[in-house]
């Protein structure tokens, strides 16, 4: 190729140069004799002149473009005339004086125009992801995603880190998800899991002497797909043998100044912040906080086994709590607006939600002041001032602090207290090893059933499992769940103890992780580890609000690539040879395709 510059490069410092440079059509603006073309690539755009007194074959060329046409073009750089210059772009000063141009492919007229000003809808800029992918956004994104890669890649590596990869098709790892399924052909009637993370591999990995793993590892979830959850994902996976809690927390902490200084110009300072999973929960809660704004819940289950009110005196009395959130100036809400928080509330989980303005001298204006005494909530809540709004929850303790963790998160937004320049991580810590699934009436892993319990938990084991907590730990960016990991059981007596508690059987267990219980009977060093969400740190760092951005390829909310139209069914031969037959609901779902 004879390209000698990028469409971002040339400056004032050029002009006079002779150049050549290549990329699409990004604009076309037709002044008769005078033709102006603005050619994007990778870095830019630059404007491009073609003026028949000056070339008038190039000129007569240039009149075949169109939007997204292929060129290259060699012209001399010059100086736009005074008043015409562009300050929004690198290239806005100079304009290059065509002198040649081909043509190197023609394009039909655009679903969309390739520009950042997007009007598509995103079904159709992923149908036409190529084009998508063209705006210099995406192309900023996906940069991005190749220097943090490329930061986390130095980072672990001048720490004695080995990238190892691990298998694609293997077995199913508990992480919480539905798996996805690929049938062998030649064992019939047998799959294999696409794993939902390399948890047991990587744990396989210390006892395999590897000392310090990572990978950017894709891991596949069939779960409901958000914002921040596609059905395939990156994570930076890594496990280290002989270490602390403390070690993995320092070190992820240094990794993530690191990658967020080289890739982003942020300055986060380590140590983060460490909340314990019941102070997030009492105030804010939420086990992913948003550090950027305050509005902590209230407790108000002493002030409210005082009042006369049954809804809070009940919810206390039956070992539930009463959770109020201060809104500053809400006693100006209107009616409205505070009916729909109540709304919002029950969508939330909860009967309902009080509230109380504080009017002037303290005076309670609600449809349940009477129940009250303003001294005493005056006292419960010290943080309450005259023209604020407390709405309150009584229910459960984690009715109560999930939807007032809700609602905070909403107000948060709504009413700008996001400070959106700021950058808040922490560590939340010391969950619960297990909660109690009441569909499946059992214990199910909070975390997953290889992560070690607290050794001074240990006693408590089996007769009150949700006093135990675990040797685990979230990392939390901004609101969002950024990574999470923990230090793992490396006997194999406290593994066993662990899945009969959980309920696996121990054939059960023994047909889905004997393998890691004969190893870990084999030498198996203290070790423990973390995976961090790649896609959605890329999301953070590049300010967009959903991980499709920052993916170069990704699924719908029903998890379908549009641009290959991937699920699709396959020839009735294909499904022979793995001896599938698909039932009347299957043929039928394949008749939309
Ligand atoms: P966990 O399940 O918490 O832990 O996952 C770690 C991180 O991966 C990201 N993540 C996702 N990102 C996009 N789409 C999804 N569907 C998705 N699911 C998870 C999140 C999350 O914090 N094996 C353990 C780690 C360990 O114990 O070392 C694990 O996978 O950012
Ligand atoms: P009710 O007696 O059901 O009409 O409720 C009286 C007020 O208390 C209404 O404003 C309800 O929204 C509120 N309320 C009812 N149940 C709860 C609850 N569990 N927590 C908080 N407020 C509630």
């Amino acid at each position: 190729m004879t390209r000698t510059h990028r469409c971002g490069e040339l400056t004032r410092a050029h002009v006079g140069q002779t150049v050549t440079l290549a990329g699409w059509v990004h604009g076309r603006r037709d002044h008769g004799g005078v033709i102006f073309i603005d050619l994007r690539d990778r870095e830019g755009i630059t404007q491009l002149v073609f003026d028949s007194d000056a070339n008038l074959s190039a000129h007569q060329q240039a009149e075949h473009l169109r939007d997204e046409y292929v060129i290259e073009v060699t012209g001399v750089v010059a100086l736009r005339p005074p008043g015409s210059e562009n300050p929004h772009l690198s290239t806005g000063e100079i304009e290059v004086r065509a002198t040649a141009l081909r043509i190197w492919n023609a394009a039909k007229t655009p679903p969309f125009s390739v520009d950042d000003t997007i009007h598509a809808t995103e079904a159709l800029r992923l149908k036409y992801r190529y084009l998508d992918l063209r705006r210099p956004t995406m192309q900023r994104l996906l940069a991005l995603r190749h220097h943090v890669s490329f930061a986390v890649r130095s980072f672990l590596h001048e720490r004695g880190f080995l990238e190892i990869e691990t298998p694609i098709l293997t077995k199913s790892t508990p992480e919480g998800a539905r798996d996805y399924l690929v049938p062998s052909r030649v064992n019939p009637g047998t799959f294999y899991a696409l794993p939902q993370s390399p948890q047991l591999f990587k744990q396989i990995l210390m006892i395999g002497g590897a000392d310090r793993y990572f990978q950017l590892a894709r891991c596949f979830r069939d779960e409901d797909l958000r914002l921040d959850r596609q059905p395939e994902f990156t994570q930076i996976d890594l496990e280290m043998s002989f270490v602390e809690r403390e070690d993995i927390l320092t070190l992820i902490e240094a990794l993530l100044a690191e990658v967020c200084q080289r890739t982003a110009g942020l300055h986060l300072s380590p140590p983060f912040p460490r909340l314990t999973y019941d102070e997030v929960m009492n105030r804010y809660g939420t086990d992913k906080p948003d550090l950027r704004f305050d509005l902590p819940l209230e407790d108000l289950s002493d002030f409210a086994k005082t009042s006369s009110f049954n809804v809070f005196r009940h919810a206390v009395e039956t070992g539930g709590s009463v959770k109020a959130l201060v809104i500053p100036q809400g006693a100006g809400f209107s009616r409205s607006r505070i009916d729909q928080l109540v709304d919002r509330a029950k969508e939330f989980g909860a009967k309902g939600l009080a509230w109380i303005k504080i009017g002037e001298g303290w005076k309670l204006e609600s449809a349940i002041a009477k129940f009250f005494d303003a001294t005493a909530l005056q006292k419960a809540l010290p943080r309450a001032h005259v023209g604020d709004l407390v709405i309150c929850v009584a229910d459960s303790t984690s009715v109560a602090q999930q939807t007032l963790g809700r609602l905070r998160s909403r107000l948060g937004t709504e009413l700008q207290l996001i400070e959106t320049s700021q950058w808040k991580p922490l560590w939340v810590i010391d969950f619960p090893m297990f909660e109690y699934d009441e569909e499946a009436k059992r214990y199910v892993a909070l975390h997953h059933p290889f992560t070690s319990p607290m050794p001074e938990d240990l006693p408590h084991l089996e007769t009150d499992p949700l006093r135990v907590r675990a040797q685990a730990y979230d990392l939390v960016l901004n609101g969002f769940e950024l990574g999470g990991g923990s230090i793992r059981i490396h006997s194999p007596a406290l593994q066993r103890r662990i899945f009969s508690l959980l309920g696996i059987a121990q054939s059960e267990a023994a047909e889905k992780f004997g393998f890691l219980i004969e190893a870990l009977e084999l030498g198996a060093p203290p070790h423990g580890g973390i995976a961090l969400g790649l896609d959605r740190l890329v999301m953070l760092l590049g300010g967009t609000e959903s991980i499709r951005d920052v993916i170069a390829f990704p699924k719908t909310q029903k998890a379908q690539c549009l641009l290959t139209g991937a699920p699709s069914p396959v020839d009735p031969e294909q499904l022979q040879e793995l001896h599938i037959a698909l039932t009347r609901e299957a043929e039928d779902g394949q008749e939309g395709h």
